[in-house]
């Protein structure tokens, strides 16, 4: 097995492009409905999120504009405390904006919990989120998202954004590793 192909690291796709782009086309068709014309601050979050940003930015009518954040869980060890050190802070003064958070996967949720009161904080007229994926058996802490591509088991998964020791991020589908690769 040649061990520069990536499709012989995967077990198999959970969703295709195809898929992607249709839910995701229905998502925004849901947050243009909900703007009603209002724009938007799409906030995404380093890495992970660019595919679902570039794809969401596209398929809205709404008027937009995207900032980026990057975050790291503070501490080590299996346990995420829910404590996030920001990497990279955003440019865009929040105050009065509708900030839409635009999110590759919400695992326990602690991340993405922590960013939205931070980003509450700030005087923003709302915060809502926008994730492709969430993994609800692996759910930590209650938290309100407003749109979700897909719930999915809790398993490992890579492409569209998502990696595995910073590979397959490229990948234009979604699937789950093979043993081979993480053994
Ligand atoms: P929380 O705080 O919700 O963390 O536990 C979410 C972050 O964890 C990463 N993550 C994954 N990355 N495949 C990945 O490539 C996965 O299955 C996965 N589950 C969690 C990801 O960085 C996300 O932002
Ligand atoms: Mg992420």
């Amino acid at each position: 097995m040649d061990s520069n192909d990536v499709q012989a690291d995967l077990k198999h796709v959970l969703y295709t492009r195809e898929e992607i782009q249709q839910r995701i086309n229905e998502l925004a068709e849901q947050i243009d409905a909900d703007y009603q014309g209002r724009d938007i601050l799409l906030v995404g979050v380093l890495k992970g999120a660019v595919m679902v940003m570039a794809d969401l930015a596209r398929a809205l009518n709404s008027h937009i504009t995207m900032d980026w954040m990057a975050v790291s869980s503070y501490g080590s060890g299996t346990q995420s405390s829910g404590v996030v050190r920001i990497l990279k802070d955003l440019e865009t003064d929040l105050m009065g904006k509708h900030v839409l958070i635009a999110e590759d996967i919400i695992d326990s949720g602690l991340t993405l919990s922590w960013l939205k009161a931070n980003l509450l904080s700030r005087g923003p007229a709302s915060v809502e989120i926008c994730t492709l994926l969430r993994k609800p058996e692996a759910a930590k802490v209650e938290i309100d998202v407003k749109y979700v591509g897909y719930d999915i088991p809790n398993e490992f998964v890579v492409g569209y954004g998502l990696d595995f020791a910073e590979k397959y991020r490229n990948l234009d589908f979604i699937g789950t590793l093979a043993p081979h690769v993480y053994e």
